[in-house]
């Protein structure tokens, strides 16, 4: 089966409310001139400009908006915390279990997969970031990192929902802010989404697992971002830094496009 193929930008906290506003007129521009048969890109702003960014880019076919998190209970006692309700309004996609929001909330695997569940649910697409960290890749446990997430992860949903969630492989080692020294190369991360796919299909079968989209997070760049997208079995890319310049997201997407 074809998988459609993915770019998703991570703008993290990295601009400010105006900033993220005058980002999305230079994509809307930009993107005038691309033709897009096989990829879907969706753009992650901050929680405040959800609104400002989705409805920026409403008359925009090509590009969706998805928030970097939702907490995963409905609604409730929770200050600081948005729903998913919150965000729906706005929103097609929605990061999870990425490794920042791990670190800073101390997400467990059982609240990304509690999360996902709940969007799926809600008719938005999550888009689960896993991936070992530089000692367990030191260690040689990153096989053993990205089966357990999995195994978490898909003892939550449901068959059907395999075809509506994306995987992010992303180690975390190698995300830009990290300083990575070396980033995996092509086929290594062509391994990691064999093994994703693997699990899944070890609960639901091959033909459920053929439909999961993988994509890859981690300094992607237009220059690097080839090695990534022309293995068969990488669906697309989270890129985080180069998102947040347009022309090069826009490079990057079509790459992406012209190997799909
Ligand atoms: P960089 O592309 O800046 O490494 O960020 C990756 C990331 O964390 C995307 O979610």
């Amino acid at each position: 089966m074809t998988r459609r193929s993915l770019v998703v930008g991570n703008w993290k906290m990295d601009l400010s409310h105006k900033a993220e506003v005058e980002i999305v007129r230079s994509l809307k521009e930009l993107f005038k001139g691309v033709t897009l048969e096989q990829t879907d890109v969706v753009v992650c702003p901050s929680f405040p400009s959800l609104a400002a960014v989705a409805d920026g880019l409403k008359k925009n076919q090509k590009i969706a908006v998805g928030a970097q998190t939702v907490y995963w209970e409905e609604h409730g006692p929770v200050t600081g915390m948005v729903s998913v309700s919150q965000i729906s309004p706005f929103v097609d996609w929605c990061l999870v279990g990425h490794s920042e929001q791990r670190a800073i909330t101390g997400e467990t695997d059982e609240q990304v997969a509690a999360r996902a569940g709940l969007l799926v649910r809600h008719g938005i697409t999550p888009v689960v970031c896993l991936g070992e960290n530089a000692e367990e890749r030191e260690a040689d446990q990153s096989v053993d990192k990205v089966t357990k997430q999995m195994k978490v992860l898909i003892g939550a949903l449901t068959r059907a929902a395999i075809a509506k969630i994306v995987i992010a492989y992303e180690p975390i080692w190698a995300i830009s802010a990290n300083n990575p020294g070396e980033l995996p190369e092509g086929d290594e991360v062509a391994g990691m989404a064999v093994l994703i796919r693997k699990v899944a299909a070890g609960r639901f079968g091959s033909e459920a697992a053929e439909k999961l989209r993988v994509i890859y997070g981690g300094s992607v760049n237009e220059g690097n971002v080839d090695q990534y997208i022309e293995e068969p079995g990488i669906d697309g890319v989270l890129p985080g830094g180069a998102s947040l310049q347009p022309r090069q997201f826009m490079e990057i997407v079509k790459k992406v496009e012209a190997a799909a």
